[in-house]
């Protein structure tokens, strides 16, 4: 399955952050959090605030302890790059 992840600039995580399409980054990592938000204890509105950015501060100031690589395992995009040209 590492075969289908793939590096995502900022511009693009920026580019996903509705509810019907939301995507957040926490310590490098992108997940595809849409599906996962009806079923986030903190509620949709709390988990949205990290969409489209690096959600690492605002997830750490909450749960630190949550292990979200294995909730969202399945949700995983791709590493979060800072040197890749912007998507079309
Ligand atoms: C609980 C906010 C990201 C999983 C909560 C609660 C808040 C919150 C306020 C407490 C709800 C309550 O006790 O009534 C946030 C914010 C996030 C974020 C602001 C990022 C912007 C995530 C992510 C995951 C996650 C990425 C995992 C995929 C959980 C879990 C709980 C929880 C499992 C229950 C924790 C416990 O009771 O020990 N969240 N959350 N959250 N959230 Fe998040």
């Amino acid at each position: 399955v590492g075969g289908r992840l793939r590096p995502v600039s900022p511009q693009e995580l920026a580019n996903h952050n509705t509810q019907n399409d939301a995507w957040l980054a926490i310590r490098g990592r992108v997940y595809n959090i849409t599906h996962y938000l009806p079923y986030h204890p903190g509620g949709p509105e709390e988990l949205m605030k990290g969409a489209g950015i690096d959600a690492t501060q605002l997830f750490d100031k909450v749960h630190p302890w949550v292990n979200y690589d294995s909730l969202l395992a399945k949700c995983l995009v791709g590493p979060l790059r800072f040197d890749l040209p912007d998507p079309e």
